[in-house]
This record gives structure tokens, sequence and C-alpha cells, in this order.
């Protein structure tokens, strides 16, 4: 058994502690912005193919306290490289520092690579090249308070990349904290989801995903575990072609979005068409007021409006959330209504009876995913 750290947006920690306890991880243990666990190679294959609220999955395989850049890079060629790669390989590191003595990042990416590079030349001759892109062994390294963690990096490019979205519109939603959101949200996949202010229908697509019981990472080319010297590929194939077997054809209720902007439209179609759900989604030009929900069971309607950042913006957004309650009392009765919002003001002004409240970072900002009672 392996043990193994996940990373999320900090407030999906639950969420995502829930995902891996029914991909059968073993000792979960949610922290800041992750949570950590156990399990064999199939676990850790079966959570990149699919956790839907993660950014990484790391392999840590060093911790040590650091307050140098000498002393990083000492620590870091006390470890035995040969174990962890060869010097064929391709290498990449990322780092993050917070709240500690060392505190340029890039730097400390570079004086660990130094001293992988300088122990297999010492050793072999030979010395692993530098790829940013694709590495074979991709390294995190994590500084918090003096203290290090050096792990693999098992996906190297992001999770939250699931491939749909090369066109970006202002402000989209990350992909992971979407999915993290509607999961949140207990949204099932069995009445209807929609959003009326789609952007780019990252909710939309997300959702269909999980409807579909689409893995997020089902067309991805590249994981780097597929370079670490034990890696499993027919076992990797069997679990990839198993999750393939079981997506199912046809949603199980009507997913939609609208926006008041053609051009959001235009994304969120070639988004979801990227994403293979083009054909089972709706996606309208639609100020708020004119949403209306399928006919049938009620279900879910979520929605992530501007948030009113730049000056004199939010003043003219007070209309807009206001507008969002009263059109959800008019035509939107017996659905669950959450709004996702970094600002408090704006959201107080929809003007109905929160139910819950929740903090959700976007990056460094603040939000919340508000569920109002309609
Ligand atoms: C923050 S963006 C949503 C981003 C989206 N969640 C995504 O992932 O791309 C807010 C969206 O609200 C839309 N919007 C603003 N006012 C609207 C209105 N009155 N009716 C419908 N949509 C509106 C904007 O066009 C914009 O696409």
């Amino acid at each position: 058994m392996t043990r193994y750290f996940a990373t999320c947006a900090r407030g999906l920690e639950p969420v995502l502690a829930a995902e891996l306890g029914t991909l059968g991880a073993s000792s979960i243990e949610p922290g800041r912005g992750g949570a950590t666990f156990h399990g064999d190679a199939a676990m850790l294959y079966r959570a990149c193919l699919w956790l839907r609220s993660a950014v990484r999955v790391l392999r840590p395989i060093h911790e040590f306290d650091v307050h140098t850049p000498d002393g990083l890079y000492d620590a870091v060629r006390s470890i035995c490289w040969n174990d962890w790669m060869t010097p064929d390989q391709t290498l990449a590191v990322d780092c993050n520092v917070r709240d500690s003595a060392l505190t340029h990042s890039q730097y400390a990416a570079r004086r660990v690579k130094d001293a992988i590079c300088d122990q297999f030349l010492e050793r072999t001759g030979r010395r692993p090249s530098v790829d940013t892109e694709q590495p074979m062994i991709g390294l995190n390294l994590h500084v918090s308070k003096n203290h290090a963690i050096l792990s693999l990096d098992s996906s190297w490019s992001s999770l939250h990349k699931r491939g749909y979205r090369p066109i970006q519109v202002v402000a989209p939603l990350n992909e992971a904290l979407a999915a993290g959101l509607l999961l949140r949200a207990g949204w099932d996949k069995a009445t209807p989801l929609v959003d009326p202010m789609c952007g780019s229908g990252t909710f939309c697509v997300e959702g269909a995903w999980i409807a579909l019981n689409r893995p997020p990472g089902l067309t991805r080319k590249w994981f780097a575990f597929q370079g670490w010297p034990d890696f499993d590929r027919p076992l990797w194939n069997a679990i990839r072609d198993d999750a393939r077997r079981a997506v199912l054809k046809e949603l199980p209720a009507t997913i939609a979005g609208s926006d008041l902007r053609q051009d959001a439209i235009d994304f969120a179609k070639t988004n979801a068409h990227a994403a293979g759900v083009g054909h089972l989604l709706r996606f309208e030009r639609l100020e708020l007021d004119a949403a209306r929900p399928p006919s049938g069971v009620s279900g879910t309607l979520i929605c992530n409006p501007p948030y009113g950042e730049r000056i004199g913006e939010e003043e003219e957004l007070i209309g807009l959330y206001a507008r969002i309650g009263t059109t959800a009392k008019e035509h939107w009765r017996g659905w669950r209504l959450f709004v996702f919002t970094s600002n408090t003001m704006l959201a107080k002004k929809v003007g109905l009876k929160v139910v819950h409240k929740e903090p959700f970072f976007n990056g460094s900002l603040e939000c919340f995913l508000w569920e109002f009672k309609v």
C-alpha cells in the first residue's frame, strides 16, 4: 500500500474524500486543500482516471525540514534517485513555497533538479534532461513553514484540464471546482440540471459526464505515472477499458444551459462537442428571465453570475442578482437553486431564504455556494 495525497480547491476536501471512498481508497484523511489516502497501483490509476474534484494526485517520496537552498539541495541529493527514475528519463520540477525561509519557488525547483542531475552525473556519467511539457518524472515540491514534501506528481498536467475547453471566455469556472460543486450540491443526476448563466458551459459539461458515468480522465493522452518505472500498462489499460464500457449513451434527464451572450453559447457548444456530449446538451442564447424549466420533474438550477470585481460593476449587478430571486420564484418553484459567487452583498440581493452557504476557494478568491429556498 502506498500513501498518496490528492489535492483540490479548498472547501472541496469532503467531496474529494467521499470520491476517494467510492473508489475504494483506504485510510482517507481530509486535510487542508486535499486528502491523504492509501492504495495500490490500481487505486492510483482509478484515482487519476475518476476523481472529478481533484487537481493532482501526489505520491510523497521524502519529507524534511528546510531553511536554505543548499539545505534543500543536500536533502534531495541524499535520496537514492535510482529507485525512482533512470538518467534516460525526462524530468521536471514544480514547486510552491509558503510561510518559509525559502521564498523563491523557481530557484528552489532548480536546486531540486540540480541535485538529481548531479547525483546521476556522478554515479553514471549521464543526467536526465528536462521536459516541462510532458516529463516522464514530474516532481512536486511543497514547502510550508520550512517543512518540505517532495512528491512524484502522477499526472503532471493538472487533472482539471479535461481537454474539452481549449477556448477561454471571461472567468470560466475551473472544471474540477464545477464538478465538485455539483457533487457537493447533491445534484441527483436523474433530475434536470439547468445553468441560466452558463458561460462556456462548464457546469453542463461536468454534469453530463457525471450523469453518463464518464470518468474525467478517459480521453487524457498522458498521465505522468505512465513514465514511472513501476507503471503496469496492462492493469492501466484494463481499468480504462472497463470504464469506457460503462459509459452511458443517454442522459437520464435534461441538462441545459443558456446565456445572454451569443459568443458564450458558441463556446459552450464547441466545448460540449469536444467533450463528446454536444448532441446531448441544450444551449440557447437567452436573458436570465427568459429561461424556463424543461417539462417534467423539478431539478437543480445552478449558476455562477458575474461577481462584480471591477469598480462600478457591483452596482449594476444588484439588479441581476435580484432577478435571479424573482425569476426563480415565478418560474422555478420546486427546484433547488444554487448560486456560486464571491460577492456576499450581491448574493443577499437574491432575496430568498438561505438554505445553506458554504465557502470554496476559486484559486485564491474565497467564494460561497449559496443554496436558496425557492
Ligand atoms: C462568471 S460567467 C459564468 C462562467 C461559467 N460558469 C463558465 O464556466 O464558463 C457569468 C456569465 O453570466 C452571463 N450573464 C450575465 N448577465 C446575464 C443575464 N442577464 N442573463 C443571462 N446571462 C447573463 C455572462 O454572459 C457570463 O457568461
